[in-house]
């Protein structure tokens, strides 16, 4: 363990560093919908092993971005940054906080997670457009682990370096700043292509860039797909279904979508990407996948994104009011970050190139939704001792123009094609997830 010397030991002692250590490396036992406890994620589906330790994953996402130091011994030395792990393997921390100067030195990992040692004729190499985002990066830390070597392509806009950083300098790692709308040579075996703005504040900023991005960017994306014949996945969404009049949405549903209001550039951008994918199939046999994504939470995600999960817990968990956009009935369902993962993977090593729905089907009104991330917020603040000084409010906005009634997957396809169906539930997701942006608060970092 490396040591580095504390600028003042008794301010440090004042923040609650002990605290925010055991909430990293305790973040709960996990339990799927029956109950039974989840050790791994992923699995092995058609001669492909996806399965990566529960711990090791959560040692990637769980702790909080900055590490304060472990341990102040009395010469006023701190030990430096350190995760444990349960079988005594210890990783450096990149990086280590000093609350009272609100600085922070950066450290490079000195040790990586251990990643699976696979005969070349195994290893992929794998392209991941918008791998440094929220789904994107938990992606890669699953590609990386089960031994692959992983590119990331990501322009920033809404992603970020420190989501992959744990893997810079990693021999089998690499990460590129290049917009997708600009072409982009590379010999790789796979390509995920996510990048792409996913909330609608983010891709309302530039109607036209988003548009570009889903257009030019899979143009090119699928072009590359073609010369080097890799094998190309491409995540979709269930905006394609628009405000359906079918309920719940499987995928032969063409949608209903307003092609000129303000959600449209993300929405129309993303068919017209399907179209661009199976014209490519079509006509030059390139290999594709696509994924339709229902709405994913999990840790990770940019708090100020405007997405209704991570606003309902920094709310919360801030004190301040919940905001609920309209009167709180319409419908929507939420599947776990893991769950998609493993959905991805899964569909990305099989046969199939129709479109696949991956998401979770059980379906809240918003209402009731912002109850369940009230209460597990409430009973994370009393497992810590926090005392609230009122008990925060639900209250209601206007509805923004086009949003979707109802949403809730038709997960058949994904059942019988993929074997897939989803394991978290949602008390448990969000558990974690409030316990990530809690850890996040305790550091300063949000
Ligand atoms: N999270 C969800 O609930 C959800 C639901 C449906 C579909 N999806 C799809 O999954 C993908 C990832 O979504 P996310 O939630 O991780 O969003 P995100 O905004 O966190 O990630 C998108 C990533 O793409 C990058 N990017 C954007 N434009 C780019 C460009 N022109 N060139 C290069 N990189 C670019 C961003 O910087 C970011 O890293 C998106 O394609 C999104 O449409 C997500």
């Amino acid at each position: 363990m490396s040591t580095v010397r504390s600028l003042s030991p008794t301010n440090i002692n004042d923040f609650n560093w002990a605290q925010l250590q055991g909430q990293i490396l305790s973040p709960g036992r996990a339990v799927d919908k029956d109950g039974k406890e989840i050790t791994t994620v992923g699995f092995k589906r058609f001669g492909f092993d996806s399965e990566v330790p529960l711990d090791v994953l959560r040692l990637l996402y769980l702790r909080a971005h900055y590490v304060l130091p472990t341990t102040i011994v009395p010469n006023g030395e701190i030990s430096g940054a350190a995760v444990k792990r349960s079988d005594g393997v210890e990783y450096q921390s990149k990086s280590i906080y000093y609350p009272e100067t609100g600085s922070i030195s950066y450290t490079t990992l000195s040790r990586f997670p251990p990643v699976k040692l696979l005969p070349p004729a195994d290893r992929k190499r794998i392209l991941v457009t918008g791998g440094a985002g929220f789904v994107g990066s938990h992606l890669v830390d699953r590609l990386m682990l089960l031994g692959h070597e992983v590119t990331v392509l990501d322009n920033f806009f809404t992603g970020s370096k420190t989501t992959v950083s744990h893997w810079v300098g990693h021999p089998n790692f690499e990460m590129v700043r290049h917009d997708v709308v600009e072409p982009f040579m590379i010999e790789c075996d796979q390509i995920y292509h996510l990048a792409c703005p996913a909330s609608p504040p983010h891709y309302q900023f530039n109607a036209v860039k988003t548009m570009k991005t889903s257009f030019m960017g899979t143009l090119n994306m699928l072009g590359l797909a073609k010369r080097t014949k890799a094998r190309f996945l491409i995540s979709s969404t269930s905006e394609i279904y628009g405000d359906p009049e079918v309920h719940p949405q499987p995928e032969d549903y063409w949608g209903n979508v307003n092609p000129i209001g303000p959600r449209a550039c993300y929405d129309e951008g993303k068919r017209v990407a399907e179209t661009l994918t199976y014209g490519f199939h079509r006509q030059d046999g390139v290999d594709v996948r696509v994924v339709r994504i229902f709405n994913t939470y999990g840790p990770r995600m940019n708090p100020a994104d405007g997405r209704v999960v991570s606003n309902f817990i920094v709310q919360a968990l801030k004190g301040e009011d919940m905001t609920v956009y309209g009167d709180g009935t319409q419908t929507r369902s939420f599947q776990y970050i893991h769950d998609l993962i493993d959905g991805m993977i899964a569909l990305m090593n099989s046969g199939e190139t129709r479109p696949v729905n991956v998401g979770n089907p059980d379906e809240f009104t918003i209402g009731e939704f912002a109850e369940l991330v009230r209460d597990i917020v409430e009973k994370v603040q009393d497992e810590y001792g926090i005392k609230r000084t009122r008990r925060v409010e639900i209250v209601y906005r206007p509805i923004p123009t086009d949003d979707p009634k109802q949403r809730r997957p038709d997960t058949t396809r994904a059942k019988q094609t993929l074997d897939w169906e989803p394991r978290w539930n949602v008390r448990m997701g969000l558990e974690e997830m409030v316990r990530y942006y809690k850890a996040r608060m305790d550091e300063g970092s949000l």
